[in-house]
């Protein structure tokens, strides 16, 4: 049940889908009510922790994508080619922000000058050089951007599954659940 085969998910695969899904829910309330907070040392906290678990997205995320190189993943769900074909753009789309999201984050804080420390355990790098006024408004938008575009994603991503589960009543929700055998 570990490994992926070409009817279901496998543990491991459904683990970092339902984990990663729920860090991006909770970074993003977080993210959006931590901005407009008073300046006070919670909110400090609540900035690191902001941060220490969106990088913790990126490494499950490259961790997941490695893990689908490994074992693949199941075959496509019956349906048309637009179908197939708007999954797939979807899913990549999504992959692509997983990964977007948490660097333009690690970005704003190189170029706005701040250090970066992985929940006080480990010391990141600056990416690129240190403080820059334009590089860090350009990764700001980026981020923000990148939230309301992966906001909508999911919105759609969840619809499709809910619909495949209710409405063609298919096993596409249930081999992402580990409800096959
Ligand atoms: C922010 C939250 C979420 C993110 C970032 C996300 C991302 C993804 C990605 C990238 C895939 C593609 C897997 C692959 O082909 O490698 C996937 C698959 C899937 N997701 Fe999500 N997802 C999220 C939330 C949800 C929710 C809320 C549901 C259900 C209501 C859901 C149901 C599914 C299902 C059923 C699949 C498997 C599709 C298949 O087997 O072809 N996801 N998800
Ligand atoms: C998948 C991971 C992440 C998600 C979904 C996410 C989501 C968000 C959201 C929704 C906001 C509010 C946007 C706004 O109103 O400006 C925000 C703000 C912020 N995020 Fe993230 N974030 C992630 C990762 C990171 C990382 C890794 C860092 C830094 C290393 C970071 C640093 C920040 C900062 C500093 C702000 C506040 C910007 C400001 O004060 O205007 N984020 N994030």
């Amino acid at each position: 049940m570990i490994r992926n085969n070409s009817q279901r998910w496998g543990s491991i695969s459904i683990g970092l889908h339902w984990l990663t899904a729920l860090l991006i829910i909770g970074l993003s309330i977080v993210g959006l009510v931590m901005t407009e907070l008073p300046n006070s040392p919670l909110k400090m906290q609540v900035y690191a922790l902001h941060k220490s678990f969106g990088l913790t997205v990126l490494a499950l995320t490259l961790l997941r994508l490695a893990w689908r190189f490994i074992a693949g993943a199941p075959a496509d769900l019956p349906g048309s080619q637009l179908q197939t074909l708007a999954a797939k753009i979807v899913h990549g789309l999504m992959y692509f922000l997983l990964l977007a999201m948490p660097l333009s984050g690690w970005l704003f804080n190189s170029a706005a000058g701040f250090p970066l420390r992985w929940f006080n355990l480990v010391q990141l790098p600056k990416l690129f050089i240190g403080y820059n006024p334009v590089l860090k408004d350009l990764a700001h938008d980026l981020h923000e951007s990148g939230f309301y575009l992966l906001a909508a994603l999911l919105l759609v991503h969840a619809g499709a599954a809910l619909f495949h589960h209710y409405v063609l009543k298919d096993d596409a929700l249930k081999r992402m659940t580990g409800k096959m055998p």
